[in-house]
């Protein structure tokens, strides 16, 4: 998976990466030319006391130096460009990915887990190519050609080597694969830290009304300690292994000087030669320690580059078509045996329904809570196509038309209506970009929030994220100027007049009929007053249409609608 991720997103970075790869390669042999370059100084130089050679040699130290600290600076700031671009695009990927994504496929991730897979992840994943830009040539070069540097230097003490290397690989092996599932659950217990946050900043209001502090403070505390084990854990091991890597160093350089002194001592090798083994040595540890860090991170970025895998490699259920039909627009919207099932759900949410919804011409819908009003609505705009029947708008099936004509020629207003941060006119613009501040201001008149819009400070004044500094009342409004501004062909309203009082739901509906005069306009509400003079009528039960007519047809026909209208007449006449 990750090997997968990186090829394609690796792929428009090849030149700088191979400058990465030459630069460390220099600098990995540099680094290998300077104990043995000592050895000779000490033994030619420093022990027979000639000051011509530590002169010579020691200048072209101080070179081999220099160009070893040039490349390993620019290696090291080439591969982060490269690491840090790579992140970015995959970044990027992600989310223009998720935009495609309709309401099934959010729901399936779940947002918490989209956002940290699209930060944390993605992190994970350009950590790695960093790691891997550094070591993946500079180790090897420094594993290899340190032990042939120091079978040159003394064949006989070379055979430590056969022992060390075995014995710190064991060690860290055993590391890895005890961490290994660890970093696996860590990613899962990020994203549950991220869900329970989210909720309950989200939901803070509600929290304290219920005085439920103490109940999420635990939940919580929970997720964070969870956490906690497994970072905890991971620590464990990584304290185990440190200390254990120093001390494996460390004892062999004992025994090397152990050795090593008594082969000096019968001459059989010389002081230089000792020095360049040891150093060969440790750079010898340093590359296998180095590469087991980057085993260690692998498998984490492992987990992530599958996490970020499953976005990528997920496609929207609501497929736009390969062939997409242009039909002129008229507004026309008609169902035809529509049925929809949630996904896992046994009983469908909408059987069988029949609508047809004329230009010029009001349709409401009226029903009880969960009759499948507001999913009846999403179908329109393919927010969820329908799982029976077929959605006819313009008299072509939805799924055949280009989904920004289909979106153009709709203007919703949910029922949770969502306003973005940035000012009134950023979110009125959502409608139409093209809009003037004259258009703007006309369509907050009709949607009766030009007052308080005035009030606020006129179109510049913020909007704070989902439209939380104004008043749900206010932000329906707001929705409905939004929907307004795009003129489209077809208005679905759905609940977006009952934040409202009955005289400013009265007004509206007065200033919205001439707008909308050649629109098709379906309407979901709860109160009959407020549909009372549509057109038709449908009644929703439990996804079924149990009715349908003018106010007047159904009160004769539909035992359903009575019940609605007389439990609202009593409700009235009791307040
Ligand atoms: N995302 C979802 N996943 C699964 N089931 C859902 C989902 N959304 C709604 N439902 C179910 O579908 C049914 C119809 O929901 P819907 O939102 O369409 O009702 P509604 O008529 O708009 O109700 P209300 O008047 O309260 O807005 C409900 O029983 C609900 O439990
Ligand atoms: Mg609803």
């Amino acid at each position: 998976m990750l090997l997968r991720l990186l090829r394609v997103h690796l792929r428009p970075y090849l030149g700088p990466l191979s400058v990465v790869l030459v630069l460390q390669l220099v600098q990995a042999v540099a680094n290998l030319f300077l104990p043995s370059l000592n050895a000779d100084l000490i033994d030619d130089g420093v022990a027979r006391g000639d000051t011509g050679v530590i002169l010579r040699l020691g200048t072209v130290m101080l070179g081999v130096t220099l160009v070893q600290v040039v490349c390993a600076v620019g290696a090291v700031w080439a591969g982060a460009r490269v690491a840090m671009s790579v992140g970015r695009d995959v970044r990027g990927a992600v989310f223009d990915h998720v935009q495609t994504f309709s309401a099934r496929e959010l729901g399936h991730f779940g947002a918490p887990s989209l956002i940290t897979r699209t930060t944390n992840d993605v992190q994970q994943v350009q950590m790695v190519v960093f790691m891997i830009l550094t070591i993946v040539v500079a180790a090897p070069v420094m594993m290899v050609g340190g032990v042939v540097m120091a079978l040159r230097e003394d064949v006989r003490l070379s055979g430590l080597l056969l022992v060390v290397v075995p014995v710190l690989m064991a060690l860290l092996g055993f590391a890895i694969a005890r961490m290994r599932p660890l970093f696996g659950q860590m990613q899962t217990r990020i994203d549950r830290i991220n869900r329970v946050l989210r909720e309950q900043i989200t939901g803070i209001r509600v929290v304290r009304a219920f005085v439920r502090d103490a109940h999420e403070r635990e939940r919580f505390g929970d997720a964070n300690a969870e956490l906690m084990r497994v970072a905890v854990a991971v620590g464990r091991l990584m304290a185990l292994v440190f200390p254990s890597v120093f001390l494996i160093m460390n004892l062999s350089s004992a025994a090397v000087l152990w050795f090593g002194a008594g082969r000096v001592e019968d001459g059989s090798m010389q002081v230089g030669s000792l020095v360049a083994f040891l150093s060969y040595l440790m750079q010898i540890l340093m590359s296998v320690m180095m590469a087991v860090m980057m085993f260690m991170m692998v498998p984490r970025a492992e987990v992530s580059a599958e996490r970020i895998s499953a976005v990528l490699g997920t496609s929207s259920t609501v497929v736009p078509p390969a062939r997409p039909v242009t039909a002129p627009v008229t507004g026309r919207v008609e169902l035809r045996g529509a049925g929809f099932a949630y996904p896992g759900a046994d009983e469908p949410v909408l059987r069988a329904v029949d609508l047809v919804a004329e230009p010029g011409r009001t349709t409401a819908i009226i029903g009880s809570t969960g009759a499948g009003k507001t999913t009846l609505l999403q179908t329109i705009p393919r927010l969820y196509d329908v799982t029976a029947g077929q959605v006819l708008l313009d008299g072509v099936d939805v799924r055949d038309l280009a989904l920004e004509d289909v979106w153009r020629r709709i203007g919703l207003v949910p029922q949770r209506p969502f306003l973005f941060s940035g000012t009134v006119a950023d979110n009125l613009r959502y409608g139409d970009a093209d809009a003037s501040d004259d258009d703007l201001w006309d369509a907050l008149e009709v949607a009766q929030a030009a007052e308080f819009v005035r009030a606020m400070g006129g179109l510049e004044a913020a909007v704070t994220q989902g439209g939380s500094n104004v008043s749900g009342g206010q932000r329906q409004r707001l929705a409905i100027a939004r929907a307004l501004v795009r003129r489209p062909a077809v208005y679905l309203f759905d609940d977006a007049f009952s934040a409202l009082d009955l005289a400013t739901d009265a007004a509206l509906r007065t200033a919205l009929a001439p707008r909308t005069r050649e629109a098709t306009v379906i309407v979901v509400a709860q109160r009959v007053s407020t549909i009372r003079h549509a057109d038709q009528i449908l009644v929703l039960d439990d996804g079924a249409v149990v009715g349908r007519g003018t106010h007047d047809e159904l009160l004769a026909t539909s035992e359903t609608y009575r019940e609605i209208v007389e439990s609202q007449i009593t409700a009235e006449e009791m307040a």
